[in-house]
């Protein structure tokens, strides 16, 4: 039986590859081409990704490939505006990050703007809803990633492209993006076929402390380690600073439980109040005496006794007992 998603996949296909010869083989190319290797972007990667460039030009799309397919699969594509009588690319003057389903059909794409003077609002345009793409339920790298998800039993979880292009320069390939903070049950749901880990890289800022915070409650924090990307930057400028050892080690080594993250991200700002410290405690006690492991208990009750002022060790962990003994 034929697949009636056929031609998207089709045209989707052909743009990717308009947008892949547009970077690599014409002068226009040349200026992104510059920009990307500055970015730390090979031709290896380019070609890895088949990352490419729309041109600044209203129709390039629909010039190239209006002719080759019916009505009706131009307008479910999401890669035109329909507006007055006209047409216009969904894209213009933006890098092109193709997105890639399961099975490694183009389904979609997002775009980065690159010009410094360009004035456009959105940093990243990505393909609205369409009968082929939803942000919500794909996952960037997905159909690369799978197998050693699979062989690992675990998946790391970034925010963007270049994030997961850092990753893999750091040799580390089990890696999806959610394409911004906004992770769904429909993306946990997937993982957790292949899965039963989840590694969260977010940014070192608050938009990405937030997300993990969610993601944590969304996962569950029995599958779920964080990796603490510091303040200010996120895994490719990691990568940046740090080189592909330093992220890859960061990657491996410096995960921590979700219990760890909860304490700083949950943490009062007043904690010198002593309502406040008990507030804190009640909050965190339970939470401590879910952990399985005793040792560890015994250890972030030690990490939480560190930055309440008025607290000792035996009356944390008393708290913490107490809890124990109700569930
Ligand atoms: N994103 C988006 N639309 C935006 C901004 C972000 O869809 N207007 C998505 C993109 O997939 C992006 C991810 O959210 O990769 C994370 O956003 P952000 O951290 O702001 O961008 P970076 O991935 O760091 O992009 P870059 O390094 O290119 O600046
Ligand atoms: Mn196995
Ligand atoms: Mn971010
Ligand atoms: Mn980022
Ligand atoms: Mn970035």
């Amino acid at each position: 039986k034929k697949d009636p998603n056929g031609p998207l996949y089709e045209i989707h296909n052909q743009a990717a590859r308009l947008y892949n010869i547009l970077l690599m083989s014409t002068e226009l190319g040349k200026a992104a081409r510059k920009y990307l290797l500055d970015r730390g972007i090979s031709l290896d990667i380019i070609k890895r990704f088949n990352i490419g460039l729309a041109p600044d030009e209203e129709d390039f799309i629909y010039k190239n490939l209006s002719n080759k397919f019916d009505e009706e699969i131009l307008a479910n594509s999401g890669l035109f505006h329909f507006s007055n009588n006209k047409v216009f690319d969904a894209f213009s003057n933006r890098i092109m990050f193709p997105i890639t389903n399961e099975y490694g059909h183009t389904i979609g794409f997002s775009g980065r703007k690159w010009q410094e003077n360009d004035m456009a609002k959105a940093k990243y345009v990505n393909t609205s809803v369409t009968p082929i793409f939803d942000k919500s339920y794909e996952l960037w790298n997905f159909d690369k990633a799978k197998p050693t998800i699979s062989r690992n039993h675990e998946v790391y979880l970034m925010e963007g492209f270049m994030d997961v292009i850092a990753a893999y320069k750091a040799g580390v390939t089990n890696v999806v993006a959610s394409m911004g903070t906004a992770l769904t049950e429909k993306h946990v749901r997937r993982l957790k076929q292949i899965a039963k880990k989840f590694v969260l890289v977010y940014d070192g800022d608050s938009a990405g402390q937030n997300a993990i915070y969610k993601a944590m409650n969304l996962i569950g924090e029995a599958s779920v380690q964080i990796v603490k990307v510091p303040e200010g930057l996120d895994p490719d400028e990691y990568y940046k600073s740090y080189g592909a050892g330093g992220l890859s080690r960061l990657m491996i080594s410096g995960r921590i439980q979700p219990i760890e993250f909860l304490i700083e991200f949950l943490r009062p700002e007043n904690l010198a109040n002593l309502q406040v410290q008990l507030d804190f405690i009640e909050k965190i006690a339970p939470m401590i005496a879910r952990i399985p492991s005793i040792t560890a208990q015994d250890a972030y009750v030690r990490k939480l006794v560190e930055i309440l002022p008025d607290f000792e060790y035996n009356q944390v962990e008393r708290a913490v007992n107490l809890r124990r003994e109700n569930m």
